[in-house]
């Protein structure tokens, strides 16, 4: 009986090895990356970054990355959000936080990032975007190294959560490229379904998105049926016609919490941290971290990825 089950275990271990691809695809990805960038693999740090992006806006995504990373941190996670949308300076207003700079500034060599980073009240920090996003297409040579060293510093957090706008600029693109795992919220409103269609669509076009995990989440949804409906079928038409595989993470329920939160400009898991909305994002949380990243290439892969190099 012994011997059975060891070469079960046997069986086992092989099938991971091989099914994985890990190792391999561990050692090109460290292989391939500029020797400054690789701290972070022999630091053994795995960074998760996690993209939170939708077709269409006001769906939902500063919500979820706001309360996400505080379901994180209550994991006992070191959680930096990142706000990557180029317009409004959503996070920093979801958090009732005016930070004096941005990532504009740290392009431009006036701040460092540490400098930047925002610890918050809530045990998470952010990074505010704004305006400086828009800077990065135009960075000089120097000021992307820069950049790519001021970047690397913030391989010290668990997870960093990056905000998008809605849509399909190619920053947003360059961004959901490089994550570990990109989730695309939807309500099940028929255009916002059918605006993350589009960005699934175009995200199976223009990326190789074997090593990312995509994952579904809908929100505002009016019950558990409703959202699995909405669900089931996006997943289905993008397994039938993009060969794709995306995961559901999970539905966080249409809540009044939500809309009294923002204004408060509080996030609403402070807000009512037993309300539908919040025991949703919970749940979506502990899903997440259950699931494994695809491949062990954190941030180093990620600045090697974003930038192209
Ligand atoms: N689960 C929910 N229940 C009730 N209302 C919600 C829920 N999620 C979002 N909302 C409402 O939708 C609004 C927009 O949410 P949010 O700002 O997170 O969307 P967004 O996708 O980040 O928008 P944008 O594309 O403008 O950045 C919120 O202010 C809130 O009123
Ligand atoms: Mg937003």
């Amino acid at each position: 009986m012994e011997d059975q089950a060891e070469k079960l275990r046997e069986m086992v271990r092989r099938k991971n090895t091989s099914s994985s691809g890990g190792a391999a695809a561990d050692a090109k990805v460290r292989d391939s990356l500029p020797e400054k960038n690789s701290r972070n693999q022999k630091e053994g740090k795995n960074t998760r970054i996690i993209t939170v992006t939708s077709g269409k806006g006001g769906v939902g995504k500063t919500n979820l990355s706001v309360n996400m990373a505080l379901a994180f941190a209550r994991l006992g996670k070191k959680v930096v959000v990142m706000d990557a949308d180029l317009g409004l300076a959503n996070v920093n207003v979801m958090l009732n936080m005016i930070p004096k700079y941005n990532l504009y500034h740290v392009i431009k060599k006036q701040k460092t990032i540490r400098e930047i980073l925002v610890e918050t009240e809530y045990g998470i920090s952010i990074v505010a975007g704004a305006s400086g996003f828009s800077q990065i297409a135009n960075m000089n040579e120097e000021e992307r190294q820069n950049f790519i060293n001021e970047l690397d510093t913030l391989s010290n957090a668990d997870i960093i959560i990056i905000d998008t706008s809605a849509g399909v600029s190619s920053n947003v693109l360059d961004f959901i490229a490089a994550a570990d795992d990109a989730v695309i919220i939807t309500t099940p409103e028929p255009t916002a379904i059918t605006d993350a269609y589009g960005i699934i669509k175009i995200i199976a076009t223009e990326y190789d998105t074997l090593n990312m995990g995509l994952k579904l989440v809908v929100n505002r949804a009016k019950s558990v049926a409703e959202a699995k409906k909405v669900a089931d079928r996006m997943i289905n038409i993008a397994g039938q016609f993009l060969n794709l595989k995306v995961d559901y993470l999970g539905f966080i329920y249409d809540d009044s919490v939500v809309s009294q939160a923002v204004l408060q400009q509080k996030p609403f898991m402070v807000i009512d941290p037993k309300c539908k909305a919040s025991v949703c994002v919970q749940h979506l949380v502990e899903r997440m971290d259950k699931s494994k990243i695809k491949e062990a290439g954190g941030f180093g892969a990620m600045l090697k990825k974003f930038f192209g190099g």
